[in-house]
């Protein structure tokens, strides 16, 4: 069974037939965030609302901080994080669309995690967020690297993102396309939570705080934060 979670509106599509299910086009994160960016935000997203539930009980204290918004969309958690008296909020996405519309951030960066290092000086941030991103990349380890090397020794990364259990059956992230009308999904890869704590290791990073949330009964995002050793152990 094959199930369509609509996380710009938060609809299912129950017991699709496997026609309308397969003709749905799954567009690459940065077709689809280039689509979805005129709209995105603009409506009630149920999936956001849930991860803003817990999300920012796993925020560290960012008072003066130094913070690297990955995948930033429209800039919600830099904004977050400047409300809370970060010293400062880089937001950088893969998407040009969804950034131009961002007013209230310094440090704008068109950067994709997809590659393995970031244009970013080695240890640079205290804290390190991807919110809902690292689904749409395919080598977490690339990413995780990449992460890795700019978090400062001591610093913390917080990972928000569609739970795996959700990944493995079939749900998926879609939009409806303003222009088109045309309901699309975006590609997801699955990340096992195995996965996140072998990478996160390789960067002397650890898990200290998971957080699975549940929408009728079934885990459909989770929230993660991890700690690197104060002693940088990687070269
Ligand atoms: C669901 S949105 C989340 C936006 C924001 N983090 C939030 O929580 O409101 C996912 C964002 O990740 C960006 N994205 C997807 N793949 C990316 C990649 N490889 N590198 C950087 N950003 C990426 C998309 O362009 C999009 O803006």
């Amino acid at each position: 069974m094959t199930h369509w979670l609509n996380t710009g509106w938060f609809k299912r599509w129950r017991q699709p037939t496997r026609n309308s299910a397969t003709s749905r086009e799954v567009l690459s994160a940065a077709e689809g965030y280039r689509r979805w960016a005129s709209s995105y935000g603009r409506e009630p997203n149920t999936f956001q609302q849930l991860e803003a539930r817990v999300l920012p009980k796993l925020l560290p204290d960012v008072t003066g901080r130094r913070i690297l918004d990955l995948g930033c969309g429209k800039g919600r958690i830099s904004q977050l994080a400047l409300e809370q008296g970060a010293a400062q909020a880089i937001a950088s996405d893969l998407s040009l669309a969804m950034l131009v519309d961002r007013e209230c951030y310094e440090g704008p960066k068109l950067v994709s995690t997809a590659s393995k290092t970031l244009p970013f000086r080695r240890h640079s941030f205290d804290l390190v967020v991807g919110a809902l991103v690292l689904g749409h990349v395919e080598h977490l380890d690339r990413a995780l690297a990449a992460i890795g090397n700019t978090l400062r020794p001591g610093g913390v990364l917080v990972v928000s993102d569609f739970h795996p259990f959700a990944t493995l059956r079939g749900w998926q992230r879609t939009f409806e396309d303003s222009e088109s009308g045309e309901t699309h999904a975006i590609t997801q890869h699955l990340h096992l939570f195995s996965d996140y704590v072998r990478e996160l290791g390789r960067q002397g990073l650890t898990i200290d705080a998971l957080e699975e949330v549940l929408w009728e009964g079934s885990p459909v995002l989770f929230v993660l934060r991890a700690r690197k050793l104060p002693v940088d152990t990687t070269s």
